[in-house]
C-alpha cells in the first residue's frame, strides 16, 4: 500500500473518534510581587499576566512589561524575586459532550519545570517534581462538558531547593554548598531535577524559572494510549533485524478484562512499503502497562546506511506501528536509520583505546560541546536556532556534538536534525558538576526520568553515546567539593550511576555503549568500581583538559589522550552582540563594571588577558568602545589560534603512541558550541548566532584532510598531515613558503613531493630544525630570524589542486615580530551565480586588496545576518576573493555601509574598526 493511500485512510478513521485537544496557548498567569517591595507586611500584591503555554515565568513577565529584559545589563539580579516567588497558570477550556464520551480521558504534560500542583475543575489531580518528565494523568472523573479550569500552581524551584537541602543535612551535606559568588547564582540545584545551569553556571546567568516549557494535551482514549514506539535494530550477516516495542497503556475498564488486538509495524522506504509484520495478541486490561514486540528482518541490501556527516548520506526511513481494536486505530510513525556503533576499547601497548567505530569504520570524533540553546528552557527548541547551530557544525566539518549534563534532554527537533545532518551524539545524563543525593525520594524521580527519556530518544541514530554525568567523579576523585575521603559520597556515586543508570540504561537500550562519567577511563573503571583512581589518564577513556596560565599557542603543553571531549579558552563575543546587553556606552570598555559582572569564571578576565598577553601586545586603553572592540578582537584570535593549535595536536596523535604508551587519539570535542547571553565564555558561535574567529576555523582544523606543524620545545619542527578519508591519495605535495614581514613574495619557498596519503591516519612527514632552517632561507640572524619570518604550509594533490586547508607556522610570537601596517581596500559585487550556495539569498563577492602581509583580517557586517566563506586569515597574496553568504535579503548598499574589516596591524595603528558613531541601539535577535 502507497503511504499516501495509508495515510487517509487512517486520518479518517481517526476522525470518526474524537482527536486530542491541544492545550498550548494564551493562559493566564498569577504571580506575588511583594518581594520586589522592601516591605512584606501585609502585601498582598498578586497581579495577573497573560502568559504563554509552552513558556515560562520569566519570559511571561517580560512580555508583559512587568520586568525588563532579562538579558539586559544586571538584570538577571534584578529580576530574581520572581524565581522566590509561587506562580499560578491558569486556563480555561471547553470540551464537547462527544470528548467526554471516551471511555478515558488523559492530561499530558510534556514537560513541567519543575514543582506543581495540577488541579481541574478544583480536584487535586496530581504533584509534579522532575522537570524531565512527560506526565499523564488519568482526569476521566474530574473533566466536564463544557468549560473546564486547570490551574498549576508552582512553588519556588529556588525554595524547594533549599528546603531540600536542609531536609539532607540532617543526615550529611550534599556538595556543593553554593556555586562560586562571582556566578551571581543560587544554591542546591543538585538536589532538584530541574535544568542544572538555571541556577547559573560559569558560562551563565541564574534564571530560575517555573513554567510548562513544553506541550500540554488532552487525549481521549478508547481502550488504549499508545506511549512510545521503540526499536532495536541490529545487524546480521546479511539482514538488520528491528525489534520494535510497543508500549500501551490501558485504561482498565472492569468489565473487559481482555481485549483483542492487531499490531503491525512497517518499514517505508520512500513511499513504498519494504516490509510489514503483524502481531495479533489478547491483551489484559488488568495490567496498567503492557509492552509488544513485533519483528522486522530487513535485508541488508535493501536499506542504505546512515553515516556520520562527511563519511556519506544520512538515509533515514519511516516505520509506521498501528494498533488496532474493535474500537479503533491507533498510529505512531518514528524514523529510524541502519548504522552500527562500537565504542572500542581493546588494549594498547599501555591502557586501552576509545574510540567509536560505525558501521565498521573507525570515526575520528570532531566536534564540540553542546549547551541548552537558552537560558529559558521553553525557548531552547526554537526552530530557527536549532537549525542554525546544527547547520554550523554541519558546515565546519563537525561530526559529533556531546550534550552535555547541566542541560535538558533536547527536543525532538533537534535530534531530528542531528539525523539529517550526521551529527552523532554523544548524550549525557542531566548531572554535573556536584555530588548528587540518592534518598529514596531522589532515586524514585530519577527512574522515570531514564526510562522516559530513553525510550523518547533511542530511535535517533544520531546517538551513539548514553554518558552518566559531567565530571562527577573527577569532583569526587579532586575532591572539588570537600568531600574528602568520607565513604558515603563513593557509595552515593555507585548507586546513583552505576547501580541505577547503568543498569537501567543497559536494559532500555542494550545496543548503545554507556559511559559512567565524562572525564573516566571507560572500561577500565569497572575494575576499581568506578571511583577512587584519577580519571583523567591519558591512556584510558576521556579527558577533560584546561590550562589558563600557559602560552594557548605553545603545542607541548597538550596532553595526548585517547578522546579529549572537553578543552577550551575563553572570548568575548562580538561587539555588536554585547551591546544589545550594555546599558550605556560606559559599559563598553575592558574594565568597566558590566564586564565584570557578565565574567563568571573566578579570575576570568585576568586570565583571558594573560593568554592574550602571551602573543600580543595589548594595545593602550583610552576607555572607548574602539578599544573594547579591538580587545574583543584579539580575545577572539586567541581563542581561535589556541584551540586549532590544540586541535591539531589532537588530531596529529591519531595514529601513533609515543614511548610511554600516550596517542592514539580517536575524538575532539572542544568546550563550548553555543551560548545562553552576552558574556565572555568558552563558545565559538554566540548568543545572537554570530559565529566567532573559532568557528571560521574550525573549519579549517576540522577538514578532512590537513597539513600541521608541531613545534617542540627543542624547537623541533615536524609537519604531519592527517586523513579521515577513506582512501589514499598518492602523488601529493606539501609546499613549505617563508616569508619575511617586508614583502608578500616568499623569500624561500621548498616542496616535498612525492607523498602519499593513506587512508584514515595521522602521519609525520618531515622533521627539521626551524631555527636554522630559517637562516639557511635567509631570515636573518639566529638571534632574529624567528621574528622576521612566518612560514605557510599548503598540501596538493597530483592535479595541483589544494586539498587541505593553507596552514601557518608562528616561529615567535608575534608580539615580537615587526609586523608591517597593511592598508587594505575592499570591492564589493553582487553574485548570484555561486557555486555551492546554501541560501535563497544573494551572495556577495568582496575583493580585498592589500599592499602589505595582514594578519587575521577580520570581517563583520552589523545586524545583517549571514556569513563569510573565510574570516579571520592572513593575506600573503595582494588580491583576496571572499564570498558573503547573506542568510537574508539584503543589498549592496546596506552591505557597503555596515561592513567593517580590520586587521591585525590597525589596532595599533589606530585606525580600527569600530567607532562611537556606530553604537546602534540594536537588539534584533539575529537568530
Ligand atoms: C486575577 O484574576 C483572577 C481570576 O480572574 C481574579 O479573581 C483576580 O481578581 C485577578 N487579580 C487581579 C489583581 O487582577
Ligand atoms: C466556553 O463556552 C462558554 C459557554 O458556552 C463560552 O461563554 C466561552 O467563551 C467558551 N470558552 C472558551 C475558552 O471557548
Ligand atoms: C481513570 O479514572 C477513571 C475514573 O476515575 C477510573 O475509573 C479508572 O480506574 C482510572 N484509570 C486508571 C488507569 O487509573
Ligand atoms: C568492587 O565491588 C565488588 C562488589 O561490591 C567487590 O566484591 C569488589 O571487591 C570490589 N572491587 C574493588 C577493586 O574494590
Ligand atoms: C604517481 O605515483 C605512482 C607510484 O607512486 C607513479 O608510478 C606515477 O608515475 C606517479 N604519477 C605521477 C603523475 O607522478
Ligand atoms: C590605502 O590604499 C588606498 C588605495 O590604494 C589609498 O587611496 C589610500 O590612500 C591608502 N591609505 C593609506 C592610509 O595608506
Amino acid at each position: 500500500m502507497k503511504l499516501f493511500i495509508l495515510t487517509l485512510w487512517i486520518s479518517s478513521l481517526i476522525s470518526v473518534h474524537c482527536q486530542s485537544i491541544t492545550l498550548n496557548g494564551v493562559w493566564r498567569g498569577t504571580i506575588n510581587t511583594c518581594h520586589k517591595k522592601k516591605s512584606f507586611q501585609g502585601c498582598d500584591d498578586d497581579i495577573n499576566f497573560s502568559a504563554t503555554v509552552p513558556g515560562g515565568v520569566y519570559t511571561d513577565l517580560h512580555r508583559n512589561n512587568i520586568i525588563e529584559n532579562n538579558l539586559l545589563g544586571r538584570n538577571d539580579i534584578n529580576n530574581r524575586w520572581v524565581g522566590n516567588q509561587s506562580v499560578v497558570y491558569t486556563k480555561n477550556f471547553n470540551v464537547t459532550s462527544d470528548f467526554v464520551k471516551a471511555h478515558k480521558i488523559v492530561l499530558i504534560f510534556y514537560g513541567i519545570d519543575t514543582f506543581a500542583s495540577v488541579s481541574l475543575n478544583g480536584h487535586m489531580i496530581g504533584q509534579t517534581s522532575n522537570m524531565f518528565l512527560r506526565y499523564i494523568f488519568n482526569v476521566t472523573d474530574y473533566i466536564r462538558e463544557g468549560q473546564n479550569l486547570l490551574q498549576v500552581a508552582f512553588r519556588s524551584a529556588v525554595k524547594e531547593a533549599e528546603d531540600l537541602y536542609n531536609e539532607q543535612k540532617k543526615s550529611y551535606i550534599v556538595p556543593p554548598v553554593c556555586v562560586p559568588k562571582e556566578y551571581n547564582g543560587q544554591c542546591h540545584v543538585n538536589h532538584i531535577r530541574k535544568m542544572q545551569a538555571s541556577f547559573s553556571w560559569d558560562w551563565g546567568p541564574a534564571f530560575p524559572s517555573v513554567g510548562i516549557w513544553r506541550d500540554v494535551e488532552l487525549v481521549p482514549v478508547n481502550d488504549l494510549l499508545l506511549n512510545d514506539v521503540t526499536t532495536d535494530i541490529r545487524r546480521k550477516k546479511d539482514t538488520w533485524d528491528i525489534l520494535v516495542t510497543i508500549f500501551l497503556e490501558t485504561t482498565q475498564s472492569k468489565n473487559e478484562e481482555l481485549i483483542s488486538c492487531d499490531i503491525t509495524s512497517t518499514l517505508y522506504v520512500s513511499q513504498s512499503e519494504l516490509i510489514s509484520n503483524s502481531s495479533e495478541v489478547m491483551l489484559d486490561t488488568s495490567e496498567k502497562y503492557i509492552n509488544i514486540n513485533v519483528s522486522l528482518t530487513v535485508p541488508a541490501d535493501a536499506v542504505k546506511n546512515w553515516w556520520p556527516n562527511g563519511y556519506g548520506k544520512q538515509h533515514l526511513y519511516h516505520l509506521i506501528t498501528t494498533v488496532t481494536t474493535a474500537n479503533g486505530v491507533l498510529r505512531k510513525r518514528i524514523r529510524v536509520g541502519f548504522r552500527t556503533v562500537e565504542l572500542v576499547e581493546e588494549p594498547l601497548e599501555k591502557g586501552l583505546s576509545f574510540y567509536f567505530r560505525v558501521n565498521g569504520v573507525p570515526i575520528f570524533a570532531k566536534g564540540s560541546n553542546f549547551i541548552p540553546a537558552s537560558v529559558f528552557p521553553e525557548l531552547g527548541a526554537k526552530e530557527d536556532t536549532i537549525r542554525h547551530l546544527l547547520l554550523s557544525t554541519k558546515e565546519t566539518h563537525m561530526n559529533m556534538l556531546r550534550i552535555w549534563g547541566g542541560g535538558v534532554y533536547e527536543s525532538k527537533l533537534f535530534y531530528d536534525l542531528a539525523d539529517e545532518y550526521g551529527i552523532m551524539i554523544w548524550q549525557d545524563f542531566m548531572f554535573a558538576c556536584a555530588m548528587y543525593p540518592t534518598s529514596d525520594a531522589f532515586l524514585r524521580n530519577v527512574e522515570p526520568e531514564i526510562l522516559q527519556n530513553v525510550i523518547r530518544l533511542k530511535n535517533h541514530p544520531s546517538i551513539v553515546l548514553w554518558a552518566g554525568n559531567n565530571e562527577n567523579e573527577a569532583a569526587l576523585y579532586g575532591n572539588w567539593y570537600g568531600t574528602g575521603s568520607a565513604p558515603i559520597y563513593r557509595e552515593d556515586y555507585v548507586k546513583l550511576y552505576v547501580n541505577l543508570l547503568k543498569r537501567e540504561v543497559e536494559k532500555l537500550d542494550p545496543v548503545r555503549p554507556f559511559l559512567v562519567s565524562s572525564p573516566g577511563n571507560g572500561a577500565y573503571e569497572e575494575t576499581y568500581n568506578y571511583t577512587g583512581v584519577n580519571p583523567y589518564s591519558n591512556l584510558y577513556g576521556d579527558v577533560h583538559y584546561y590550562n589558563y596560565i600557559r602560552n594557548g599557542w605553545d603545542i607541548t603543553q597538550y596532553p595526548r589522550t585517547r578522546f579529549c571531549s572537553e578543552y577550551g579558552f575563553q572570548s568575548w563575543p562580538s561587539i555588536y552582540t554585547i551591546i544589545t546587553a550594555a546599558e550605556t556606552t560606559k559599559d563598553l570598555h575592558v574594565d568597566s563594571d558590566f564586564v565584570k559582572h557578565r565574567q563568571h569564571q573566578p579570575f576570568g578576565n585576568q586570565y583571558m588577558r594573560l593568554l592574550i598577553s602571551y602573543n600580543f601586545v595589548i594595545p593602550q586603553n583610552n576607555n572607548s568602545v574602539r578599544d573594547f572592540a579591538n580587545y574583543i578582537y584579539l580575545s577572539q584570535i586567541n581563542q581561535a589560534v589556541s584551540i586549532k593549535i590544540q586541535t591539531e595536536a589532537y588530531r596529529q596523535a591519531k595514529s601513533e603512541v609515543n614511548s610511554i604508551g600516550e596517542g592514539m587519539t580517536m575524538g575532539a570535542l572542544y568546550w563550548q558550541l553555543n551560548d545562553v547571553w552576552q558574556a565572555p565564555s568558552w563558545s565559538s558561535i554566540d548568543i545572537e548566532g554570530r559565529w566567532k574567529m573559532l568557528h571560521y576555523y574550525a573549519k579549517d582544523f576540522f577538514a578532512p584532510i590537513i597539513v600541521t606543524p608541531h613545534l617542540s620545545i627543542s624547537n623541533e619542527l615536524s609537519i604531519y598531515i592527517v586523513s579521515d578519508r577513506l582512501y589514499t591519495l598518492r602523488n601529493c605535495t606539501v609546499e613549505i613558503r617563508v616569508y619575511n614581514w617586508r614583502s608578500t613574495t616568499p623569500v624561500f619557498a621548498k616542496s616535498f613531493g612525492d607523498i602519499i596519503i593513506e587512508s584514515n591516519k595521522a602521519k609525520r612527514i618531515a622533521s627539521f630544525w626551524l631555527d636554522e632552517f630559517l637562516v639557511r632561507v635567509g631570515c636573518g640572524s639566529l638571534k632574529s630570524a624567528k621574528r622576521s619570518c612566518i612560514a605557510a604550509l599548503s598540501l596538493t594533490d597530483e592535479s595541483g589542486s589544494l586539498i587541505a586547508p593553507v596552514n601557518y607556522i608562528y616561529p615567535d610570537a608575534l608580539k615580537n615580530a615587526d609586523i608591517p601596517v597593511a592598508n587594505i581596500t575592499m570591492k564589493i559585487e553582487k553574485n548570484h551565480f555561486l557555486p555551492g550556495k546554501l541560501s535563497n539569498y544573494p551572495d556577495f563577492k568582496l575583493v580585498l586588496s592589500t599592499d602589505n602581509i595582514a594578519l587575521f583580517v577580520w570581517l563583520e557586517v552589523g545586524n545583517i545576518r549571514g556569513r563569510f566563506s573565510e574570516n579571520g586569515f592572513h593575506m600573503f597574496e595582494r588580491k583576496k576573493e571572499i564570498i558573503f553568504h547573506a542568510h537574508e535579503g539584503t543589498t549592496i548598499e546596506l552591505l557597503r555601509s555596515n561592513i567593517r574589516l580590520v586587521s591585525l596591524s590597525d589596532i595599533y595603528n589606530a585606525r580600527g574598526n569600530f567607532d562611537n558613531d556606530y553604537f546602534v541601539r540594536e537588539t534584533k535577535n539575529l537568530y
